[in-house]
């Protein structure tokens, strides 16, 4: 068991399991994406893959009502713990993506997918479920363009997506335009390739998607329902 302190926030504390994915660049790239929206007691969001539940518990802090999906079981149990632990309220729901809130809306939907690109197109069983996402690292977010309309709410919801531009950055762009977003990428960062894509560099450099790179772009797109 780990408990530490993991963000901005004061005195926030995380218990992140073995299997469930620990906050890294791209969750404080996220969070400091939702920082920047406006959250009030009347904001619902929802969390999607929330993980050890860290950007949901920080949008609780911020006071906003929230919902927190994972298809992990354990995810979703560090999740509940993390919003105790911090004396907040998140509700936590098991499923695959979307179809664990069928027919509910969210002002504001946050997401960090898994989008490694990973030899094979079937979903991973374990901790690799949390970044591996088919031979283009799109499993994912393909599903979350297509299903994102759905979920916002009419006219002002609105969605944050992180992932890496090895995963194309202009495709997900073009995929929220078709489904009727207005889409633009509103924060970046460059770092170094971590453990698993450097584990699979030859294969990602043999299918063209990192040329002689050693480091990876983080973008966070913002996608607005009209
Ligand atoms: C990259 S981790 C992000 C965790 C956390 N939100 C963060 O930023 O630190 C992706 C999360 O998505 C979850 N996940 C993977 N496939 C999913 C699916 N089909 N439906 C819901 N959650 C899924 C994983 O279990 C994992 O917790």
């Amino acid at each position: 068991m780990t408990v530490q302190s993991l963000t901005s926030a004061p005195r926030f504390r995380c218990w992140i399991p073995p299997g469930v994915y620990r906050p890294q660049t791209d969750t404080r790239l996220l969070g400091r994406a939702m920082r920047r929206e406006r959250i009030t007691s009347r904001t619902e969001v929802l969390d999607l893959g929330t993980g050890s539940g860290v950007l949901a518990v920080e949008a609780a802090r911020m006071g906003a009502r929230v919902t927190a999906v994972d298809i992990s079981w354990q995810a979703l149990a560090a999740a509940w713990c993390n919003a105790l632990v911090n004396g907040q309220t998140v509700r936590v729901r098991h499923g695959d993506l979307t179809s664990a809130v069928q027919g509910r809306r969210f002002d504001l939907v946050v997401t960090n997918p898994p989008y490694v690109p990973a030899p094979g197109d079937i979903p991973p069983r374990g901790r690799a479920r949390a970044w591996d996402a088919g031979t283009d690292g799109r499993l994912l977010i393909d599903r979350i363009c297509s299903a994102a309309p759905a979920v916002l709410r009419p006219t002002t919801g609105i969605l944050l997506m992180v992932h890496s531009q090895v995963s194309g950055v202009g495709e997900t762009l073009a995929r929220l335009r078709a489904a009727g977003l207005r889409a633009q990428v509103v924060d970046r960062a460059r770092l170094p390739f971590g453990r698993v894509l450097r584990s699979r560099l030859a294969w990602l450099r043999e299918r063209g998607l990192v040329a002689d790179r050693t480091t990876e772009e983080l973008v966070v797109i913002r996608a607005v329902q009209p």
